[in-house]
């Protein structure tokens, strides 16, 4: 794609444009692929096995193409995959998780929630970040089956879907929680939804901002950061360009360059 390389960013679909978003305000001179594997999606709906498939297949085509860095942008694949992929790769590989570190520090309440993938939820992983930082506060979590499917078809803001955050919201605010951590990055898409079910006293977290503070460090770290000029952004999907190119063009607010990849 470039001579100086590019960062590659890839999702189960469209959700990782919360993080790409983050990424491109940080870093207007970065070259950006992203690539949204839509015909696998959901990837809280498949086998360990085949997730890290698809994760690998993306991240050694990102990496075949010149990346100089990868962000996986997904918190399933993290989950699931990315200890894997650090196997395999010695680039920087920069990934994200659930924000219960800062919620727990935030809550004031004693009670913090979760929403994400049942995927997410029942990995090692997420095990390990609750005996990290769950002494410190009570944490419920929530799957959200359904929920990406609806952002993935751009249906973020009908009845049906208020209905079906609402009954994912409600058992965290009958706990007591005043902190929802966004465990999926297709969630912030419904933060305005999330914020009006849960009320003003709820503080709402995503990561997207925090991902993008790593990489910069990365990238620093290994003489890698573009600082000078604006970079192109370009993106990939796995899914029918016709049907994922309206939604994408939604989220991103303007024009993309969308082309296919299949594998
Ligand atoms: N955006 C992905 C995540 O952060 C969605 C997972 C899925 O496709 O189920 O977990």
């Amino acid at each position: 794609m470039h001579g100086e390389g590019f960062i590659g960013v890839f999702d189960s679909g469209v959700g990782g444009l919360s993080v790409l978003r983050a990424i491109r305000e940080l870093l207007p001179a970065e070259h950006l692929l992203y690539i949204a594997d839509s015909a696998h999606a959901p990837y809280g709906d498949l086998t360990a096995e085949r997730i890290r498939d698809r994760s690998e297949r993306i991240t050694r085509h990102l990496v075949e193409h010149g990346a100089k860095a990868v962000v996986v942008a997904c918190n399933t694949a993290t989950a699931i995959a990315v200890e894997h992929l650090r196997t395999l790769y010695s680039l920087p590989i920069v990934a994200i998780e659930p924000a219960v570190k800062p919620a727990v520090h935030r809550t004031a309440s004693g009670t913090v929630g979760v929403l994400a993938t049942s995927a997410t939820l029942a990995s090692p992983r997420y095990a390990a970040l609750l005996a990290r930082y769950g002494d410190r506060a009570r944490v419920v979590a929530q799957p959200c089956p359904g929920l990406v499917e609806r952002i993935e078809h751009g249906d973020w803001d009908s009845a049906d879907t208020r209905r079906l955050l609402q009954a994912y919201v409600a058992p965290l605010l009958a706990a007591g929680a005043d902190q929802i951590v966004l465990g999926c990055t297709h969630y912030p898409f419904l933060r305005g939804l999330i914020e009006d079910i849960a009320g003003p006293a709820v503080e709402v977290l995503e990561t997207g901002p925090a991902v993008a503070t790593e990489l910069r460090r990365r990238l620093s770290a290994g003489g890698l950061l573009l600082e000078q000029g604006r970079g192109e952004v370009r993106f990939l999907t796995s899914g029918d360009p016709d049907r994922v190119a309206p939604v994408l063009t939604r989220l991103w607010c303007e024009e993309v360059m969308l082309g296919t990849w299949f594998e």
